[in-house]
């Protein structure tokens, strides 16, 4: 069975990092999404939350799972039986960060690859700060994120502002 990891912050979800789960559930027996938990970036949901969305939104996806992991994907990856990471790319200004990691990875354990996915070019620039940034300022969510969590980001941030 080939397994696959797309890990990520997902801080929210996107329409771009949906675009690279279905995609990879195309190529792969099964994929699963893994959140970074203890990341150094402040986040706007919780892990609990973020697994939440995730998992509305790869509802219909048979061979999606959702999960979380903290410490070394590497080795994560092996507590999951994985061989593969899944990368998007959105544009060139990515491309020396996961060229780093990928190496890094792969120097940690040489069975592990990483298969970069070109992000569909409407979603290229698209980034999960882009959308807090835009729903914290009240814009249109629409095409940007899948629509049935843009009442969870719209209520988050109304919350974030002490409303009701
Ligand atoms: N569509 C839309 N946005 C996308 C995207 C896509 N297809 N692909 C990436 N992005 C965006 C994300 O939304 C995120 O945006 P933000 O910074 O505005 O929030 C940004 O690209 C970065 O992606 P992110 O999901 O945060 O992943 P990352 O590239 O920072 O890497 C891990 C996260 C989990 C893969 C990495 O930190 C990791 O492996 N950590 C574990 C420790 C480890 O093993 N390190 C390696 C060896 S030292």
């Amino acid at each position: 069975m080939k397994i696959a990891v797309y890990p990520g912050s997902f801080d929210p979800v996107t329409n771009g990092h949906l675009d690279i789960i279905e995609r990879s559930s195309r190529i792969f027996d099964k994929v699963i999404v893994s959140i970074l938990k203890n990341s150094s970036k402040a986040p706007m949901f919780s892990v609990e939350e973020r697994l939440t969305l995730l998992r509305k939104v790869t509802r219909n996806l048979s061979n999606v799972e959702v999960d979380s992991f903290s410490g070394l994907l590497v080795n994560y990856l092996k507590q999951k039986e994985a061989e593969v990471i899944i990368k998007g790319l959105r544009a060139v200004s990515d491309f020396e960060y996961e060229f780093q990691m990928a190496l890094m990875n792969n120097k940690l354990n040489p069975k592990i690859e990483t298969l970069f996915m070109m992000t569909s070019s409407k979603y290229s620039y698209l980034s999960s700060s882009i959308v807090r940034e835009l729903a914290s300022l009240g814009g249109c969510l629409k095409e940007l994120v899948p629509e049935e969590i843009i009442p969870d980001i719209h209520n988050k941030v109304r919350h974030a502002r002490g409303g009701a």
